[in-house]
This record gives C-alpha cells, structure tokens and sequence, in this order.
C-alpha cells in the first residue's frame, strides 16, 4: 500500500478508480476551459449547498489582513470584501480569475487578486494574519505550499481549510450523492493523519465539523504559534491526492 494509500484511504475499487481518474480530467478542464460552469456544476454536486459549504469558513475569519488561495469563482472574495475585510485572492486558473473578477466588479467591489501558484506566493514573510482555502486541489498538503503559508503568516498567524463536505441528508438523491463521492474517493471519511503533513510544518493543527442542514463540513485549523516558530521542516509530500470534494486536477 502506498503512502498515499495509508492517507487517504477510501474506495479502491476498479470502478471506484476508473470513476476518479475520469473526475480528475474533468476537474483540470472545470477550473480552467469550463471555468465557466463551475459554480453550475458544484451546485449540482452539492445539491446546492456548495456556497454554504464555502461561507462555512466565514466564523473563523476576523483578518485583518487575509489571503485567500484558491479563490475559484471568487464568492468567498465577495463575503469577505462586505464583511470589511482586507483580502487578497490567489488562483493558477486565468479563466478563475476572471470569473471572480467580474463576480466582484459586478458588485462594486475592488477585485484583489493575483494570479500565481499557492506553492510560490507572491507576497513578503508575515503579510498576513490568516490564509483561507476552501475546497482545495492537492496542492494544499504540499510541502511547498504549507511552507508558503507558514513564511507569509505573521506569528500567532493562522491558516483556515475547509477540505472536505459530507451530504449527510437521507433523502433519496442525498443519498446517492453521498454514496458517488464515496465510491469515487472524493468524499473518504475522515482521518487524522491528514493533519500530519501540517503539523509536520511546524503548524498546531486542529480539525472542527460545522454541521448544516444536510450535511457537514471539516475545517482545519492551522496556527503558526508564536512560541513554537521555526523554519518550518519539509513535510512529506501528499500531493498526489487530496482529501477533498471537487478538487482533483493535476494544476500544481
Ligand atoms: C475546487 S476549486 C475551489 C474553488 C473555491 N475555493 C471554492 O471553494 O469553490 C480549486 C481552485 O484551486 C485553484 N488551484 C489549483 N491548483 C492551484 C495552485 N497550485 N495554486 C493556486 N490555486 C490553485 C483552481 O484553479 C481552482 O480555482
């Protein structure tokens, strides 16, 4: 069993993997090409709770000074921005940027945000006082990513992930969603050692459920303390999966 296999355990199954792989090259089309139909198809998928997935992150934040990676079609930019927040949005994807970008103008709000790769951030040590990612692709547990993070935290600085969702309703059709993420690894049950290659950085990591009408989601905490800083140590790298729900895709 691969090291891979022993974090993320969950469907191993033929079909299971061939339904995965397929995922995956969907998922590298949905965040760049077909960018566009990204908050159509993750409503569906989520059976319209994906925004309220996201905002679920909203009660950890307080800045002042946030970087959300990530940012897709930019709704938590949006929340953010209402809220009063000084936030920056970071993406890969072109075509994500310029969903966000016209989401937030749309609205009168000042579009902040940069187009660069999480694992090289553009962006002095200690420029903020928290990091956001909702729903990331693998490159959330990479060591270069979480070592990124680390730099550009202040110290006591802290780092909010809401990896993973579960439809947990018991009607019929949220019973077959959550039985396809089930059988398609996107949705695995949950498993501490996801928190390792965080810890591993130096990070105190905690992981906490927001329950929702339908279903739950796990936010990760992740603080630099103060008392414990030091040059992060390189984490094992895991990023050839993630632990998470709509975010497969080779991107970084
Ligand atoms: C599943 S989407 C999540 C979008 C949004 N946060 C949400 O919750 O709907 C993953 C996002 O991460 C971006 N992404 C993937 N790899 C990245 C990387 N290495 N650095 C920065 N952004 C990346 C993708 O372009 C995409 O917008």
């Amino acid at each position: 069993m691969s090291d891979d296999a022993l974090l993320f355990p969950g469907s191993r199954s033929v079909v299971g993997r061939g339904l995965a792989f397929g995922l995956r090259l969907f998922y590298r089309l949905l965040y760049n090409e077909m960018a566009w139909s990204y908050d159509l198809v993750a409503g569906l998928v989520s059976l319209r709770q994906w925004e309220s997935w996201v905002y679920s992150t909203l009660p950890y934040l307080h800045g002042p000074r946030l970087l959300e990676l990530g940012h897709g079609p930019g709704h938590l930019q949006v929340a953010l921005q209402e809220q009063g927040f000084s936030v920056i949005g970071l993406d890969v994807s072109r075509q994500m940027g310029r969903q966000a970008q016209r989401r937030l103008t749309r609205r009168g709000l000042k579009a902040r945000l940069v187009r660069a790769q999480a694992q090289h951030l553009p962006f002095a040590n200690n420029s903020f006082e928290q990091v956001v990612a909702t729903f990331p692709s693998e490159y959330i547990l990479s060591a270069q990513t979480l070592a990124e993070v680390w730099r550009v935290l202040v110290d006591g600085g802290e780092a909010i992930v809401a990896p993973l969702a579960w439809i947990t309703g018991l009607r019929p059709l949220e019973r077959a969603a959550a039985w396809l993420f089930r059988v398609t690894d996107e949705s695995p049950e949950w498993d501490e050692r996801w928190l390792a290659p965080v810890r591993q950085t130096g990070f105190q990591a905690t992981a906490e459920w927001v329950t929702l009408k339908a279903s739950r989601v796990v936010i990760i905490r992740a603080v630099k303390a103060p008392l414990l800083t030091r040059t992060p140590r390189n984490a094992q790298s895991a990023n050839s999966v993630s632990p998470c729900f709509l975010c497969r895709g080779p991107l970084g």
